[in-house]
């Protein structure tokens, strides 16, 4: 669904939901055929990652939310193939911060992420939103990063129906209704949407 045929903020509803998978814990036996499930996806969702970036070929990547850096060692990892850098931001001190400190192509910053968009200086091609998942923070990162002129933004959990916020594609659908942008959402893991300049 693009263009003129953006639903109003908040009346989104991809009617995906989670599918429990009811055989396959059957066949895993004593696993949670989920878990399972949710840890393959959690594997293509960071290659999905990767090759959007690949396609791309951005090079100055930011990361909002370092977490437990599975997205941050996927981009990282990305970086050393192109000759790229990876900025990833967190509010603070991070997992992903003690485990991939070390790697030159990884610069971690501890910031509010809407508030280091008015630090931020230099180029960046990709800007990957996976920090506070509320609405209206995510539309303030969107609108915060949008002027140092990103050619893509990513965001993280845009299907997940556990989120106590809602989905933080509601702030995509708001914001590419506010600026002259288009989205998609991709069905993997718990969601990833691409939003781009038109
Ligand atoms: C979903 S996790 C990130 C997962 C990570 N991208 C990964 O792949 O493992 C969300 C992170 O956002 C951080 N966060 C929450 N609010 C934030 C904010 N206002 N600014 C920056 N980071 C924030 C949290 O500390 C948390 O580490």
């Amino acid at each position: 669904m693009t263009g003129n045929m953006l639903p109003k903020p908040g009346e989104y509803d991809h009617g995906l939901r989670p599918y429990k998978y009811p055989e396959l814990e059957v066949f895993f036996g004593m696993y949670p055929a989920t878990k399972v499930v949710q840890a393959v996806t959690a594997g293509i969702h960071s290659q999905l990652l990767v090759q959007v970036c690949r396609m791309m070929r951005a090079k100055n990547i930011v990361e909002l939310g370092s977490g437990t850096g599975v997205g941050t060692a996927a981009l990282a990892d990305y970086c050393v193939s192109v000759g790229g850098h990876l900025t990833s931001v967190d509010i603070g001190e991070t997992i992903a911060k003690s485990k991939l400190g070390h790697r030159p192509e990884i610069t971690f910053v501890v910031s509010d992420s809407v508030s280091y968009a008015d630090r931020w200086q230099g180029p960046v091609d990709v800007v990957y939103v996976d920090s506070d998942h509320s609405r209206r923070h995510a539309l303030n990162e969107l609108n915060g990063w949008l002027r140092h002129g990103p050619r893509m933004f990513l965001m993280d959990d845009t299907l997940d129906p556990n989120d106590p916020h809602g989905s933080p594609l509601e702030a995509a659908l708001d914001f590419c209704a506010q600026h002259s942008w288009t989205w998609c959402n991709i069905p993997v893991g718990t969601g990833l949407a691409i939003l781009l300049p038109r």
